[in-house]
């Protein structure tokens, strides 16, 4: 326990986090950036952006919950200073993304109704399968929901907003770099300390590996929701017309996908095999067994 202890310390994560890659920006950008001009001023585009961005802080609410209910109910001190600081990142990825939100012109009084009417029906089913654990005080399963899937899926979401982002929009790009370095600590911290609980408590895995399954398929079904819904094509067409072409910019990569020019289908595809992928070797790590979801 003594790594474990030094690793995820409240020191560490001062040094690391505030005063390591976020010293210096203002709501996880340089102080100074901005969306760009056409995203703000174009409806279909800013509406497109509202609409995505909505989905983060839906996920990052429910992180935020999941995060601050384990406090209580973790068995060792170590992890309840560590999932303080959870609370806390989670927390700034909530303001963060409600302030793109406000950035983007949505008022401030209307926060919450953009919210409830936007975020994906699955994805709040996602939430409410993770939040029924932490309700219920379980730790093991709450930790595994939250940091090994709900977090493997963010982080790679993120990762793949953040290149198809990074040249066209460093505001937003920015924002995600400072989410995505937390998120890998929450990973991490996943794996760490949940092993160990595994091996205690064999008896635990069928419904934890069950709620897996349960949540994997809602994540599918907000990925699919999103991908198969045409907006993609009609978005690319969109800019198509309004943006002359500036050649010379290289074409963002996801794990060796072009993401400017390959079909929904295949974004899709990517993004649902790497997430699933990365929990199965998460999950085979701390000795549970992925169970395929359904195909939505
Ligand atoms: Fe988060
Ligand atoms: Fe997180």
């Amino acid at each position: 326990m003594a790594d474990f202890l030094e690793g995820y310390s409240i020191q560490r994560w001062l040094e690391s986090c505030p005063q390591g890659y976020l010293a210096d920006t203002e709501f996880g950008h340089p102080p100074g950036e901005r969306e760009p001009e056409l995203l703000v001023k174009d409806p279909m585009l800013r509406e497109q952006a509202i609409s995505l961005t909505v989905q983060l802080v839906a996920g990052e609410r429910c992180a935020l919950a999941a995060s601050s209910g384990l406090i209580n109910c973790a068995p060792d001190e170590a992890s309840k200073r560590f999932l303080a600081t959870q609370t806390l990142d989670e927390a700034r990825h909530v303001e963060i993304f409600s302030q793109r939100l406000f950035d983007l012109g949505v008022k401030k009084a209307e926060l919450d109704d953009v919210v409830a009417q936007l975020a994906n029906p699955n994805l709040v089913r996602f939430a409410e399968i993770l939040l029924e654990k932490v309700d219920k005080r379980d730790f093991v399963a709450g930790v595994v929901g939250q940091n090994i899937v709900l977090e493997g899926m963010a982080f790679s979401v993120f990762e793949m907003l953040h290149e198809s982002m990074k040249v066209g929009n460093p505001k937003f790009a920015h924002t995600l770099a400072g989410t995505i370095a937390d998120e890998r600590r929450h990973v991490g911290f996943g794996e760490n300390r949940i092993g160990s609980l595994i091996i205690e408590h064999p008896e635990r895995k069928a419904d934890v590996q069950q709620m897996q399954k349960e949540m994997s398929y809602h994540m599918l079904a907000t990925f699919a929701d999103r991908f198969r819904s045409g907006v993609i094509d009609a978005q690319r067409e969109h800019l198509r017309e309004v943006v002359p072409d500036t050649p010379g910019v290289p074409a963002p990569e996801y794990h060796g996908v072009n993401l400017a020019e390959a079909s929904s289908e295949d974004l899709e595809n990517v993004l649902a095999n790497t997430v699933l992928g990365e929990f199965k070797t998460r999950l085979g790590r701390i000795g549970l067994e992925y169970q395929t979801p359904e195909q939505p």
